[in-house]
């Protein structure tokens, strides 16, 4: 069961669920796969929803064989085309509830922490100018394993020095959804329930959110 009082820490996913680069990813990917005269669109897109940059280009070459260079050759264009397009971020991109929320968990004394899986969490972090609101970041360079493995999630509560069962997670992805539950979190899922439906909490967004909303629903969901 949910003790309230023994939450000290929530772990945030960043694409998807602080900001919208999840449509950047996708815009990113959709223009390597039209060069390379991959198949690819936003259905397929979602499947790769919190993959590390890796597996989603394997998920999107599937049984085509390329060369380890021709594989990293496509992550670098992929790469530039999204850190091209994170570029005029700013904190007019954080999505609503969010800073709300941070600041709330502060008041409280329970800490904030980032478990993405992307390497280019910490730049947008700063674009987004709330580096001051998160006490650890745990992103794509902490960790080996990515999502669905509870590595990057288990991390994030190691540097704030809390046990996973004193922690939540806010995620958008099923993979996501999944390493959180694999970490032994507690896992609140933003989006539909096809997606996040794993979740022992799900919403459709941080929008209006407080923190009793999220300890009361967490109250009510069963444990596992
Ligand atoms: C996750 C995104 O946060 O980061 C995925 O949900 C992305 O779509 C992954 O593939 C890795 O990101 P990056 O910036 O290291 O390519
Ligand atoms: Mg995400």
């Amino acid at each position: 069961m949910f003790n309230p009082s023994e939450l000290k820490g929530v772990i945030f996913d960043l694409d998807g669920v602080l900001t919208d680069t999840a449509e950047f990813h996708y815009q990113a990917w959709q223009q390597l796969a039209d060069e390379t005269g991959l198949p690819f669109d936003r259905e397929a897109n979602e499947a790769l929803r919190g993959l590390s940059r890796r597996e989603s280009l394997m998920r999107i070459l599937g049984d085509r064989t390329f060369s380890e260079e021709a594989i990293q050759s496509m992550m670098d264009k992929k790469n530039g085309y999204y850190v091209a397009l994170i570029q005029n971020i700013t904190a007019a991109e954080l999505l609503p509830g969010s800073v709300a929320l941070l600041d709330e968990l502060r008041q409280a004394g329970i800490k904030a922490a980032i478990g993405s899986g992307s390497k280019n969490a910490r730049t947008i972090i700063d674009k987004l100018g709330i580096g001051d609101r998160i006490d650890a970041i745990s992103d794509g360079y902490s960790v080996s394993n990515s999502k669905p493995a509870p590595d990057v999630f288990l991390h994030a509560a190691g540097l704030l020095g809390l046990e996973p069962s004193q922690c939540a997670v806010v995620e958008d992805a099923g993979a996501g959804v999944e390493a959180a539950l694999a970490a032994g979190m507690w896992a609140i899922g933003l989006g539909p329930a096809e997606r996040v439906g794993a979740a022992h909490v799900v919403l459709p967004s941080l929008d209006g959110i407080t923190l009793t909303d999220l300890t009361s629903k967490l109250a009510q969901a069963q444990p596992g």
